[in-house]
């Protein structure tokens, strides 16, 4: 028999004289549920398997790494190899390099930077010296006489650290860098 709307329905047993109803879920409630669970399968995609969102730990690394770019971009000093060093482990000074990198040098350093033209830059043998401070004022000066021109006027000195930073990311830590570094003569 059809049930007519708001017609309470009991369930047969009784216990200590308490019945017990045997209605259905409103629909606001079990809407409440299956958007819930719709809601959960669409988070668990955005966040944890698509790549497009974010979850709190990206978020908090991608600021952390914004917060120390404004930092060392406000306290550039060419001379401090440390702090061309910490340049190397930032990704947004390592990101510039390679763009400024892919349109000012390849040609001669290759895509690789094993050479061509110009020097291997990831062999660790340096005819101008393996410090970071050495590579700026290469690059910064140029080397007279030779096709490696001065950039410093050009690409300016933010630009240069960049560079630096993006060279010094394929040479692993300052240690063994440091360690292994060779002087070129030829
Ligand atoms: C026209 C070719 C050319 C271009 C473009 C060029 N270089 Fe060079 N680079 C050279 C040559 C040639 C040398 C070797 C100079 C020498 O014999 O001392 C060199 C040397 C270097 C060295 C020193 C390597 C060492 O062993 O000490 C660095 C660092 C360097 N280049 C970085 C760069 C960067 C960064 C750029 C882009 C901004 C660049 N070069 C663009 C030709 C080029």
């Amino acid at each position: 028999m059809a049930k007519k709307k708001n017609e309470i329905t009991l369930r047969p047993h009784v216990y200590d004289g308490i019945q017990e109803y045997d209605q259905h879920l409103p629909n606001w409630w079990l809407f409440t549920l299956y958007a819930a669970i719709a809601f959960s399968v669409v988070y668990w995609f955005f966040y944890f398997q698509s790549n497009v969102g974010q979850s709190d730990v990206q978020r908090l690394e991608a600021e952390l790494v914004r917060i120390e770019t404004v930092k060392l971009s406000s306290s550039i000093d060419v001379s401090n190899n440390d702090l061309f060093w910490q340049m190397a482990s930032n990704p947004d000074f390592v990101d510039a390099g390679k763009q400024a990198f892919q349109t000012n040098c390849v040609q001669c350093h290759g895509a690789d930077l094993k050479g061509g033209i110009g020097e291997n830059l990831i062999d660790n043998q340096w005819k101008h010296g393996h410090y970071p401070a050495d590579i700026y004022h290469t690059i910064y000066d140029g080397v007279k006489g030779t096709g490696m021109q001065a950039w410093g006027n050009q690409l300016g000195q933010k630009s240069i650290t960049e560079l630096v930073a993006y060279i010094l990311s394929h040479h692993g830590d300052r240690a063994s860098m440091e360690s292994q570094a060779t002087v070129k003569t030829d």
